[in-house]
């Protein structure tokens, strides 16, 4: 493990997409790359953290020297980020799927040659964030929740933390006009119980690296 601030901190760091099955061969999912978590969960190895990574079907690699959990659906996901707690910290970058279809099918489902449309009805997923957030007993001491608005940003967000019951949430706004979606670059404002606090534009490493440094700060050392 490296040394930093970080050090024999755990810190839980969610990632990616999740796949939503309908039948054996296919699936509902979202456009989630896991860039973003990724570049954190290794900005947050580079100061020392030991890092578990839970990510869904990412279109990158994870980083190296965390401990990776590979999951598919919201459900395994929460059920993930249960058997990794305790954490000092938990990041949740993941794009968790809202829906699930409530009632997947065993075998793969076949037109039907009188031409009749199969309709699909979905069921809740459970809120990973919030769960965590809200827990009793084994909060991590910082819970840290994403949130991609396309307008009212600092409203919308702030009404997203205090729902949810998070400490932070770091927002941005994925209107595509900025072209950060799919980009390499971010924006970020950071809501907590002080506020707001807008980021200048930056790179998505630069947004991990300095968010690692802020968590480094609330959990780092003997804090
Ligand atoms: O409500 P919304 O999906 O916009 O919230 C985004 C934040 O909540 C992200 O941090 C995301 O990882 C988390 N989330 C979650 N479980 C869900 C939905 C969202 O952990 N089912």
């Amino acid at each position: 493990l490296m040394d930093g601030p970080l050090k024999g901190k755990h810190v839980l760091v969610t990632s990616g997409p999740t796949h939503e099955p309908i039948d054996p061969v296919r699936y509902i999912a979202n456009r989630s790359s896991g860039a973003q978590g990724t570049a954190l969960a290794r900005a947050l190895s580079a100061l020392g953290a030991d890092v578990t990574f839970v990510t869904g079907p990412a279109d990158v690699p994870p980083p190296d020297g965390v401990k990776v959990v590979q999951v598919q659906t919201a459900g395994q996901m929460l059920e993930a980020v249960q058997a990794a707690l305790p954490a000092s910290a938990a990041v949740f970058a993941a794009a968790v799927a809202d829906w699930r279809v409530a009632r997947t099918s065993d075998q793969k489902i076949k037109k039907d040659q009188a031409g009749s449309l199969p309709v699909l009805e979905f069921a809740e997923n459970p809120d990973i964030l919030a769960t965590v957030s809200q827990m009793k007993q084994g909060r991590p001491a910082l819970v840290v929740g994403f949130a991609a608005e396309t307008n009212d940003v600092i409203a919308h967000a702030t009404a997203k933390r205090e729902r949810k019951g998070c400490d932070w949430i770091v927002a941005n706004d994925v209107s595509p006009a900025t072209g950060i979606m799919g980009g390499s670059e971010n924006a970020v404002t950071l809501i907590s119980d002080q506020g707001a606090e807008a980021w200048p534009r930056m790179g998505k490493d630069d947004v991990a690296r300095q968010l690692a440094a802020r968590i480094a700060e609330v959990i780092g050392g003997d804090a």
